[in-house]
C-alpha cells in the first residue's frame, strides 16, 4: 500500500517536470519566430528606404555613386572602374554595420570632403533597416 503511494509520487515528479520543459521550449519557439518575422520587417522596411539611395546607386554596376554588391567588409572606396574623392580613398573605413551606420546618418561628417552629396538619414531605426537590408541584399543572389 504504501509502496504503491510512493511509485505515484514518484510517477508524478516526473510528469511534472515535462510541463516545464515543454513550456521553455515553446517560449524559445515563439522567440525564434519573433525574431525572425522583426528581421524579415527591418529587411523590406530597409528595401523601402533605399529607395532614397537609387537616384545615384545601384547594386550591381556603378552610377553616379559605386556598385553596392559585396559592401560589406570591403574598404572604402575600392570599386573598380570607379572614381572615388580622395577623401573617401584615403579614409581607411572598412565597410560594417557600425561604419555605415556613422556614415549614413550624415556623409559629411564621418568622411569629410566625400562627393556623396546626401544629407544623411537621421532616424535611427531608419538607418538601422536600410543596414539590415543592404547586408542581406549584398550578398545575396541579386549580386552574383
Ligand atoms: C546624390 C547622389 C547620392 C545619393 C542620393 C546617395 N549616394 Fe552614396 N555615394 C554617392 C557618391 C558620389 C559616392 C562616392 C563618394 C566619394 O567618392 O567620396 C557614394 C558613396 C557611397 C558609399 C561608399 C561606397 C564605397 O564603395 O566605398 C556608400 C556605402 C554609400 N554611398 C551608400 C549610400 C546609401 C545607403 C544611400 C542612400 C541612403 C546613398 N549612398 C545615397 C552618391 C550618392
Amino acid at each position: 500500500m504504501r509502496n504503491g503511494l510512493r511509485q505515484t509520487r514518484k510517477k508524478r515528479n516526473a510528469m511534472n517536470c515535462f510541463p516545464q520543459t515543454n513550456l521553455i521550449l515553446i517560449v524559445l519557439f515563439f522567440c525564434i519566430i519573433l525574431s525572425e518575422a522583426l528581421q524579415a520587417s527591418s529587411v523590406s522596411a530597409g528595401q523601402k528606404i533605399y529607395n532614397r539611395c537609387i537616384a545615384c546607386h545601384s547594386l550591381s554596376y556603378n552610377r553616379t555613386g559605386p556598385k553596392h554588391c559585396g559592401l560589406f567588409g570591403r574598404r572604402a572606396g575600392t570599386v573598380k572602374d570607379y572614381e572615388y574623392s580622395n577623401a573617401m580613398k584615403a579614409s581607411h573605413v572598412v565597410w560594417n554595420n557600425s561604419t555605415l551606420d556613422a556614415f549614413l546618418e550624415s556623409p559629411l561628417d564621418y568622411i569629410p570632403g566625400t562627393n556623396m552629396g546626401y544629407a544623411g538619414i537621421k532616424v535611427d531605426t531608419e538607418r538601422a533597416d536600410l543596414i539590415a537590408y543592404l547586408q542581406q541584399v549584398t550578398q545575396s543572389n541579386e549580386c552574383k
